[in-house]
């Protein structure tokens, strides 16, 4: 029996939409194990420029540091796009002031959702990945300068920053299938080429017992759609880690089932889903709520270790997908609410059975 602070920032798009699918989750979750969740809802992206002139509002910030785990929906949107501020700095805001260096990814194609798969099933049966992106340096924090006719965007890697995110790999492998591939574009730039030396260096000193490999992050392109089985972890920088995973994510039907955990050094973290603020479909309720859902399960397992609670998350999420309650982007005809809705009864069902 906890009492915890979530910081909810919905942001735009389907970002509301989604986030208060995963608010019905935990309030469920409370309900069923005797939790209490205090909800505190702050404003972030375009909203939050509308509103605050600021796409990261001073006291958004302050809530979020003082939040057991935060639950971020999506930000951004055609109506932000040619102002000088942009939704999408707030984000970064976010990562940065929270010191969350390590955002993970993990996408799996279960045996139910073969048939949705893009790829075919002998190609994609098993696959089961989990992507560790560098979230709070290189291109995305870099100095960007512009004059009329030349742009400059700088690539920054340090020997720590690469080292820890590194370590979040290999420790993650070591409770999965003990293998980590580092992604890099060691042939041509940089910051990559200090990116392998680190990773192997560190994989000689302390983690010699997990299986390394290094692929060029254009192959490693092609290697996820061609074999997506031959990966356990990946670890890449950051802007490699943003493409990779939107790739990934269609491997098991639609990049609405992904969700993420960005993590640091305190136990705090943010979770939201991998896509954006979709505003080809925001305010229709076709979103699918799951990669959000995907995200509170992390919330509970990694920032509140409520373990059992994750787990009857995922396991509610997993048989209203095989039941086939399925959003549009599923090629199914339920409404977000309606799955959001069928996943809370499930976990009420399970916990009934259960007791
Ligand atoms: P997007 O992820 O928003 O949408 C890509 C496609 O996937 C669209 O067709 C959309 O309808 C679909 N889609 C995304 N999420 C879905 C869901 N939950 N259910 C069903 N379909 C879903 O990417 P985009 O169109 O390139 O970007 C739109 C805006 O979102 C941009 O402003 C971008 O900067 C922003 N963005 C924000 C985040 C974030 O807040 N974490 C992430 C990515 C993009
Ligand atoms: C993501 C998004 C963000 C990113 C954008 C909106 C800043 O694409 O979370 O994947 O590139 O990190
Ligand atoms: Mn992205």
């Amino acid at each position: 029996m906890g009492t915890f602070n979530i910081v909810v920032l919905p942001g735009d798009g389907i970002g509301p939409e989604v986030a208060a699918a995963g608010v019905s989750a935990l309030k469920v979750i409370g309900e069923v194990y005797g939790h209490t969740f205090n909800f505190e809802e702050k404003r972030i992206g375009g909203i939050a420029i509308d509103t605050d002139n600021n796409p990261y509002p001073e006291d958004t910030d302050k809530a979020c540091l003082a939040a057991d785990a935060v639950l971020l929906g999506a930000v951004g949107g055609p109506k932000w796009d040619l102002g000088k501020m942009r939704p999408e700095q707030g984000l970064l805001a976010v990562r940065k002031s929270m010191g969350l260096f390590a955002n993970l990814r993990p996408m799996e194609v279960k045996a139910s959702q073969i048939h949705r798969s893009p790829l075919k099933r002998e190609v994609v049966e098993g696959a089961d990945m989990l992507i560790v992106r560098e979230l709070t340096g290189g291109l995305y924090f870099g100095k960007q300068t512009r004059t009329e006719d030349t742009a400059i965007d700088e690539c920054v890697y340090t020997v720590a920053e690469i080292e820890r995110v590194a370590r979040v790999a290999f420790e993650a492998a070591r409770k999965r299938r003990n293998k980590v591939t580092s992604v890099d574009k060691a042939n041509v730039i940089e910051t990559s080429r200090l990116w392998r030396e680190t990773v192997m260096k560190l994989h000689k000193a302390e983690y010699s017992d997990v299986e390394l490999e290094h692929n060029l992050v254009d192959s490693m392109a092609m290697h996820l759609v061609t074999r997506p089985t031959a990966f356990d972890v990946i670890v890449t920088e950051n802007m490699f880690g943003d493409i990779l995973s939107d790739l990934a994510s269609v491997l098991p039907g639609s990049i609405g089932l992904l969700g993420s955990a960005s993590l640091g050094t305190s136990g705090k973290g943010l979770y939201e889903p991998i896509h954006g603020s979709a505003p080809d479909i925001a305010g229709k309720d076709l979103a699918n709520p799951i990669g959000t859902l995907k995200s509170v399960a992390m919330l509970l397992r990694f920032s509140l270790n409520l373990l059992t609670e994750a787990d009857a998350l995922d396991a509610a999420i997993d048989a209203i997908v095989e039941k086939g309650v399925l959003t549009k982007d599923l090629g199914g005809t339920a409404s977000g609410s309606q799955v959001s809705a069928a996943i809370n009864d499930q976990i009420r069902a399970a916990a009934t059975v259960a007791a």
